[in-house]
């Protein structure tokens, strides 16, 4: 895809979740004694008016309608369409923005109409950015030439643009954390979470709540809760610097926590030394695969054991891993560092199970994978699972950890804000359209 079409399905997918966002509070609203939040309204309105006006109105119109318009006038219908959309837009969030302040001043009166009036403009904002994406996007590959692409493409990428370059992106990054921040603690981002307790036969093992971590003044965890019983395999799944390897770090105890709670096994571990973490069973197979590379497999699995003194049980164990990774077996005797990258993957995993961990964390062990490595590695964590093994897995891969789940997690700008079996999240409408890109 060109750059700047990319550019616009990004911002169509903030769009998006906005419109699912709005979906939840009209929702929230039609329940008794929900009065809605003006200031909440207020921000997500501010929002959507000052996006489409400032920065998506004049992209696309003065770049890419133009350029298809010149070119063919099989668009004109559809691209008046948007126009009238794109313009219409002052209007109709200052009528929505009337209804609201007048259903607060005067509530629970006009509320029913405020909802249709909200489901509504929904609606055509979605189709809007459906139809964009369906008809005009193929429309435009079809129709402009490289150097009209050119062109559009160099203008989508100049950051020092005073509309749509960097410091537009800053501002509507802090608008959106400051939408997520208002929204009611069930509404974060559009993700409605569903309380659905695990298997309540399995003991919990770890338990995280409400932590904050803090790189200097940045706080980096805003409040994760995560529970992660015996025996489960339990992912968290969440963009790129939402705060995953932060959390792994924080529950090994590498990162200090500044609020919350950790336990694990029933114990405050909060604030304990990570040498007494790993001794309790914790133990974290870090992101980039960290096997030592001269030595041979089985001198890497023998060294995963070296806090543990029983000869026998180490041997057994090894034939364990074998099972588990079969092609670790096939290879035991190589260096590490002649195997593939997936191959190291599952050693660093079976290296770390060598010292008996009660819990396994894993940080993104498909990154940088090729997709059928990805596959293997997988198929790996779900053999761990049917072996008992306890797994926290962190992922960007969000697809195929939701997959194999029993329970998931989705973490925000360093918040939890959604969980559930994981095959539930799965088809969960707002994680597909939010990670899932369907
Ligand atoms: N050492 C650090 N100093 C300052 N800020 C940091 C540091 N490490 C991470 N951060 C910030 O903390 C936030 C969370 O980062 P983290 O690495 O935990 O995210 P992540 O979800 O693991 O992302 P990725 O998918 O890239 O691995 C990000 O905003 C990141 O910029
Ligand atoms: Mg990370």
């Amino acid at each position: 895809m060109t750059q700047a079409l990319e550019i616009i399905s990004t911002e169509h997918r903030s769009m998006w979740q906005l419109t699912v966002v709005l979906e939840e509070l009209c929702k929230h609203c039609a329940e008794p004694e929900h009065k809605p939040d003006a200031e909440l309204f207020d921000l997500i309105l501010d929002y959507i008016e000052q996006y489409v006006e400032r920065v998506h109105e004049p992209k696309e119109e003065t770049y890419l309608y133009r350029a298809v318009l010149e070119r063919s006038s099989e668009g004109n219908d559809m691209i008046a369409q948007f126009k009238r959309e794109h313009a219409g837009t002052p209007d109709a969030v200052a009528g929505l923005r009337a209804q609201m302040q007048a259903v607060v001043r005067d509530y629970p009166a006009g509320a029913a109409e405020f909802r249709q009036a909200l489901e509504d403009y929904i609606a055509m904002m979605r189709r809007h950015i459906m139809k964009e994406e369906s008809d005009l996007f193929p429309l435009a590959r079809r129709t402009l030439t490289d150097v009209d692409w050119d062109e559009i493409n160099s203008a989508f990428a100049d950051s020092a643009d005073p509309s749509f370059g960097e410091q537009a992106l800053v501002e509507f990054r802090a608008r959106m954390s400051r939408i997520v921040n208002q929204a009611p603690a069930p509404v974060g981002f559009g993700l409605v979470a569903e309380k659905k307790p695990a298997a309540e036969d399995h003991p919990v093992l770890l338990a995280v709540s409400n932590l904050t971590s803090h790189y200097g003044r940045i706080e980096a965890l805003r409040g994760v809760t995560v529970q992660v019983r015996q025996g489960q395999l339990v992912a968290l799944v969440g963009a790129n610097g939402a705060g995953k390897t932060t959390l792994l770090r924080a529950i090994s105890g590498v990162q200090k926590a500044s609020g919350g709670e950790i336990s694990f096994a029933g114990q405050d571990i909060t604030h304990m030394r990570p040498d007494q973490r790993v001794r309790l069973g914790i133990c974290q197979v870090p992101e980039g695969r960290q096997v030592f590379g001269p030595l041979t497999v089985e001198d890497n699995l023998r060294l995963g054991a070296y806090t543990r003194s029983d000869k026998e049980t180490i041997q057994e164990d090894m034939e364990q891993m074998y099972a588990m990774f079969p092609i670790l077996k096939q290879k035991f005797r190589q260096a590490a560092g002649t195997l593939s990258g997936g191959q190291q993957q599952m050693l660093a995993m079976a290296r770390a199970l060598m010292g008996r961990p009660k819990l396994l964390l894993l940080d993104e062990p498909s990154m940088g994978l090729a997709p059928l490595l990805i596959q293997e590695i997988f198929n790996a964590i779900i053999s761990l699972r049917e072996h008992g093994k306890t797994v926290f897995l962190v992922e960007q891969n969000a697809q195929q950890a939701l997959a194999i789940a029993d329970y998931a997690y989705v973490i925000e700008t360093g918040q939890t804000v959604l969980e559930g079996a994981g095959s539930e999240l799965l088809v969960n409408e707002q994680v597909k359209s939010a990670y899932l890109g369907i």
